[in-house]
Formats: structure tokens, sequence, C-alpha cells
């Protein structure tokens, strides 16, 4: 049975909606705290956020793994609490932590879940040459290194060609080249269109690169919800950053305070970053000095998805690194 989650007519159903979704753990962690998004078929989907903030949770009750406490979540049209059998039959995911089978070779780790799921297989081994596999294929899960291991799981969960992939920082533990490889994978994957993705990453160049739209999650709520091209234009086309000797944070409020920073200005450590707008650099610097803060580096330039980031995240971010 398909369900529409809501009365509004749609073309097409989603390939992922979320409504009011909802985790609180045992002892009381409220891991995420009523979420609302929607995917559309083909979309790469990206959540981004400090360590803590409630991705993994979030894949967990889509990928029906945990329980939700609230709320309501549907992939292709399947509640994935009614109906988590066909939820699951169509999708698949790459877990922040292994979870292959170490005993049997990569190979039939390979094959199982293909049969586990009715997939042919085919295309099976281009996918194994492309994350480099081949050569491993024959030997016991057990005797690969961890990133050969994160390789096989990334493999394994595309043999059975889900409509909807799942990945919990795919590229953790990865060397360069295959990091690159795998980002080249997930781009021809939404270049063809043909698979929607939820990808969890601190890695802001992948968000850039692959996503077509980001939510930013702090605190288990989303912060923001964009494209980065609109994430990044919130931000105007200029920042000047200032590293001072002390806590860069004192100098917000005055700054704001004779307009020459908005609420968009942000302190993280010793790093102030004031988003120009229609402001000079040259006032704002020129009062950083007379609050008696010492600058120590002044640098202007076009903002980065990373300042977005930082700006909804920055304490806890830091807090975390
Ligand atoms: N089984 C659990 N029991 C209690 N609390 C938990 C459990 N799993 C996660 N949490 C807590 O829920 C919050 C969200 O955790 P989650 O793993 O979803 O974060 P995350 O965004 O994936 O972080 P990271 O970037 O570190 O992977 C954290 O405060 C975490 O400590
Ligand atoms: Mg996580």
């Amino acid at each position: 049975m398909q369900r529409k989650p809501h009365a509004v007519a749609r073309s097409t159903t989603p390939a992922i909606e979320v409504h009011q979704l909802r985790k609180t753990y045992p002892g009381g962690v409220e891991a995420v705290k009523g979420i609302d998004f929607t995917v559309d078929a083909g979309e790469v989907f990206a959540l981004l956020g400090p360590n803590g903030a409630g991705k993994s949770t979030t894949v967990g009750m889509l990928t029906t793994t945990i329980e939700p406490t609230a709320g309501s979540a549907w992939l292709g049209g399947f509640d994935v609490a009614v109906e988590s059998l066909a939820a699951r039959r169509i999708s698949s995911v790459v877990f922040q932590d292994p979870v292959v089978d170490r005993a049997p070779t990569g190979r039939r780790n390979l094959e199982l879940h293909a049969r586990l799921w009715g997939a042919d297989g085919a295309g099976t081994s281009e996918l194994v040459e492309t994350l480099g596999l081949a050569k491993l294929l024959d030997r016991p899960a057990s005797t690969y290194s961890g990133g050969q291991r994160r390789r096989l799981e990334i493999a394994r969960a595309l043999v059975s060609r889900p409509q909807v992939l799942f990945l919990d920082e795919p590229a953790v533990g990865l060397d360069p080249r295959i990091r690159h490889e795998l980002l080249d994978v997930i781009a021809g994957l939404r270049a063809r269109g043909e698979m929607t993705i939820l990808l969890t990453t601190h890695y802001l160049d992948e968000a850039e690169r692959l996503a077509d739209r980001v939510a930013i999650i702090r605190g288990g709520e989303i912060v923001a919800l964009d494209t980065p091209t609109a994430l990044l234009g919130s931000l105007g086309r200029e920042l000047v950053e200032l590293r001072v000797d002390g806590d860069a944070s004192t100098a917000l409020a005055p700054l704001r305070a004779r307009d020459l920073a908005g609420d968009d200005a942000f302190a993280v450590g010793s790093t102030l970053t004031v988003p120009l707008h229609d402001r000079s650099a040259a006032a704002a610097i020129a009062a950083v000095g007379e609050l008696g803060l010492v600058t120590t580096g002044i640098s202007s330039r076009r903002p980065t998805l990373d300042d977005v980031y930082l700006r909804l995240t920055g304490d806890r971010l830091a807090a975390a690194a």
C-alpha cells in the first residue's frame, strides 16, 4: 500500500519525505527535534552538521534501524514505520560504522547482498573496478584495511541499484585518490538522475560539489535548507576575515552597534568573520584596532560554504573540532 502523506496533489511522489521526525533516546537525549524536509526523485541532498547534531540518528530512522519517537517518514511513498520492508527494498545504506560481514570474502558479501534484494548484479564489475576492489574481492573482508572495508560497503550498497541511497559520511577514512574517485561515482549517479541520494558529511567541498540542496542541522534542528548557491548568496559577495590575538567574539557587539558588521558576522575562536554586504572593510578593521584587539592577519575574500556552516554552527563546531 502506497500512501501520500499530505493532501497536497503532487505530480510525482517524493523520494524522501520527512514530517516532524523526532528522536529522544532513552536517558533523555533529544537527538532530533521534529525535522521536516522533502527530497525529490533524482536529487542529491546533503545533511551537514557538527558532531552530535543528529545526522546519523536521522539516517537511522529513515532506514528503519532506529525507531522514531514521533513524526513520520516516507521513502518512495512507503511509510518507514508501517511499510518498513517495502521502504528497505527500494533503499540502501552505508552506515557511519562498518557493518559488512567480516568472515566472507568481498565477492561473497556483494553476491549475498544482491541476492537478498533480488538484484541481478549487473554493473557490479564496473563498480568493483571504480572502487579499486578488484584485487581484494577474493579475500575475507576481515583482512581489509578500514578504507578498503568502506569501499566494499559502498559497492555493496550500490549492487542492489536502490532508488534511494543513504551515505552516512561516505568519504571518512578514504585516501585522497579513492575519495575523489568516490565523489566521481556519486557525481555520475547524480548526472544519470536514476538514484536519489541523501548523504551526510563534514566535508563542505563534497556538499558544494555534489548536492542539489543542503540542510544544515544543529542540535537536532534544521537551521538552514537551500541550494549551495542560495546558501552562499546569503553572505553576499565579499567578507573580511580578521585573526586577532584573543577572543574575537568580544569585537562582535561593538562592531554591530556601530553598524560596521551585521547580524551575520561571527567569531570562532580568534577569528572574526564579517560579511561586508555594502559596508567598508577598512572601517571594520580600524574599529577592531580601536577595541584594543591586536590583529595578526587580515584577508578579504568571497564567502564559501564553510562560512555559512560556521556561522550557523560555530560554537559547537569549534567545541567539537
Ligand atoms: N543510542 C544512543 N543513546 C543515547 N544517545 C545517543 C545514542 N545515539 C546517539 N545519541 C546521541 O544523540 C545525539 C545525536 O547523535 P548522532 O549520532 O545522530 O549525531 P551525528 O550528527 O551523526 O554526529 P557525528 O558527526 O559525530 O557522526 C548525540 O548527542 C549522541 O550522543
Ligand atoms: Mg554520525
